[in-house]
């Protein structure tokens, strides 16, 4: 999708949930609302938490892929920039004028390289991850070729089992290699650790970003020793901030969920043994979804169903209410035990998604609420990004 620019001429309920100034029981379901007071205390916190801890924060925009979004954190969150996981969704974020752009990924592919170096153009700070000497070739040649300069973070695998080098030699190798190519710039280390950020225990997810920062350490203090310096040393999400930031060593934090939240990342503890969905974060992101038949006693059917949001994560739970919980999806039909029959259809709920990333892939507007009035209406302007 092109995200338009104006609403002017839009349908509400053809090509539009709603629009500005409608009353919040008027949008068109099911649909994607931001509770915007929620949302803006949630970038706020995270903003100041950064600031007070001298880390800056780059955004994780994979979670919204909304360029709105990513400007309230600039302008209430002070984010220094934005992370992406493909050039497409790169190429949105640079195209509206963001500045400071990192691919926190590999990019191998000779046309996404060649997409990659005219990043530069649109006038981004444009800066991606290696763990691979034959990369750097790749991405040195496509630079000359535009006249562009890519930076280069030298990706480490502390524990996710994912993209990275394993070593501080392989590190220190691929630094220099960086640093000797022509149209490239090393701009520092990348070092996310994705496996733990669910794991329910504070203790347990601290343990493993211990492990991270020991190698993330040793890896710095060996470019250092070599004359070299890291701008940038990246990692960092809602379930482990706390950690990279008392490191000593990251400089920047990526966070993404913390600003919507959701079901599932709700779950895990804080330090106090609290829900960071009962304190730490407020949930901002829901699904608003209708009954649209209740023709059994116990069972409401609503209109958010598979194709309105992602179940990897667990069902969705109907926020604010006990007497009533999400059950089941289909492809168009979500099951929701309604055993005291209190719902009836026309009835609206407010779901909070098991898993906001791929939830908010799927539509294609945030309609953002305040006090019960529809007060913005969002493109997800990066969604279906994914090449
Ligand atoms: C490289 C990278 N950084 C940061 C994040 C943000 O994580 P979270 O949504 O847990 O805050 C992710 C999410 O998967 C990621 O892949």
């Amino acid at each position: 999708m092109n995200a338009p620019t104006t609403l002017d001429g839009l349908e509400v309920g053809f090509d539009i949930p709603a629009l500005p100034g409608m009353a919040e029981a008027d949008i068109q379901t099911p649909c994607l609302v931001l509770d915007l007071d929620a949302l803006e205390r949630n970038i706020r916190k995270m903003g100041d938490y950064a600031r007070a801890h001298g880390m800056r924060h780059r955004v994780h925009g994979k979670m919204h892929k909304s360029v709105d979004v990513y400007r309230l954190q600039e302008r209430l969150g002070g984010a220094c920039g934005v992370c992406c996981q493909k050039v497409s969704e790169a190429e949105v974020f640079a195209r509206a004028g963001v500045k400071d752009v990192l691919v926190s990924n590999q990019v191998r592919d000779a046309a996404k390289i060649d997409r990659l170096a005219r990043l530069p153009k649109l006038g981004a700070r444009t800066i991606v991850c290696v763990d691979d000497l034959a990369n750097v070739a790749e991405l040195s040649a496509a630079a000359m070729k535009h006249g562009t300069a890519i930076e280069c973070l030298v990706e480490i695998d502390c524990g996710a089992g994912r993209c990275g080098v394993t070593t501080t030699p392989a590190v220190v190798a691929l630094a220099k290699a960086i640093g000797a190519a022509p149209g490239l710039r090393f701009a520092g280390i990348q070092a996310y650790q994705g496996a733990m950020q669910h794991m329910e225990l504070y203790a347990d997810r601290k343990a493993k970003i211990d492990l991270a920062v020991d190698m993330v350490r040793d890896a710095v203090e060996a470019l250092n020793a070599e004359g070299i310096t890291c701008d940038i040393v990246g990692g960092g999400g809602t379930g482990s901030y706390p950690f990279e930031s008392a490191s000593g060593v990251y400089n920047e934090l990526q966070c993404g969920s913390y600003a919507f939240m959701d079901a599932d990342y709700g779950r895990i503890l804080d330090a106090n043994g609290q829900r960071i969905d009962r304190g730490e974060w407020e949930n901002a992101l829901f699904i608003l979804t209708s009954v649209m038949s209740h023709a059994k006693a116990d069972r409401a059917i609503v209109d958010a169903g598979l194709k309105a949001q992602s179940v990897d994560s667990g069902l969705p739970v109907v926020f604010g209410r006990t007497d009533v919980s999400y059950v089941k999806c289909s492809d168009e039909h979500g099951v929701i035990e309604d055993k005291g029959g209190v719902l009836k259809v026309g009835d609206k709920l407010k779901l909070v998604p098991g898993h906001c990333d791929p939830t908010c892939n799927v539509h294609d507007w945030y309609v953002g609420v305040r006090g019960g009035v529809v007060e913005s209406v969002w493109p997800i302007s990066a969604r279906g990004k994914a090449y």
